[in-house]
């Protein structure tokens, strides 16, 4: 059976299924065990669960840019081995998105407003990376699972130590994220400027930042 080559034209309107299904949150997942399925649920104060649900729902959002962030390379990706290697990343993405919004919905919150605007804007940023160079959007691969790392560290330090379902959620997101970004490297992503790093930082700032609010 050959390997079937599909037109810029069928890879958008594969896009834009993709899209609905993630801000449907309805994506096509990978089948794995949600991590939290075998925690006990804990006593929380309201306060405890209003922060811990509030940072389920930044890292949901966080999720829905990865997604359209793999999207938007894979699009324009160059080489086949790389657009494959991009949309196995996308599905494994989607595991997180689903168990984030289990989780945010258990704890009586709802997901970002703005998730939308996360993803074309992150699907666009994604497509001019991938438009760039393959070395380069690895590379920017690399970088934001790096970043995604430092967060997820941060939000470990904030979320209520006896709440085990939210914190072993992000636990597997920071093994599947770090997995990410070395195979990003290994594939021959390159180290990226200091702005541009500076840059994403500001982004993800901004983002989550909103997020956490609505
Ligand atoms: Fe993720
Ligand atoms: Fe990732």
């Amino acid at each position: 059976m050959s390997a079937r080559t599909y037109s810029l034209f069928d890879r958008l309107v594969m896009n834009f299924d993709q899209a609905v299904r993630t801000l449907a949150g309805r994506p096509l997942v990978t089948g794995r065990p949600n991590p939290a399925d075998d925690r006990e649920e804990a006593e929380l104060s309201e306060a405890e669960k209003r922060e811990s649900m509030r940072l389920m729902r930044v890292n949901h959002a966080g999720e829905v840019a990865a997604q359209a962030l793999y999207q938007g390379q894979a699009l324009t990706a160059r080489l086949p081995v790389v657009r494959g290697r991009m949309e196995r990343a996308a599905e494994e993405e989607n595991d997180h998105l689903d168990w984030c919004e289990k989780r945010v919905n258990e704890l009586g919150g709802h997901v970002s407003y703005l998730n939308p605007a996360w993803y074309f804007g992150s699907f666009a940023i994604g497509a001019a990376a991938g438009a760039i160079g393959d070395k380069w959007s690895l590379g920017f691969v690399a970088e934001t699972e790096k970043q995604v790392i430092e967060h997820l560290d941060g939000h470990l330090r904030r979320i209520a130590p006896q709440d085990g379902k939210s914190r072993a959620i992000v636990e597997q997101m920071k093994v599947d994220e770090a997995h990410h970004g070395a195979e990003a490297r290994r594939a021959g992503g390159v180290d990226l400027p200091q702005p541009v790093k500076q840059l994403m930082k500001l982004t993800s700032r901004i983002m989550t930042g909103a997020a956490y609010r609505v």
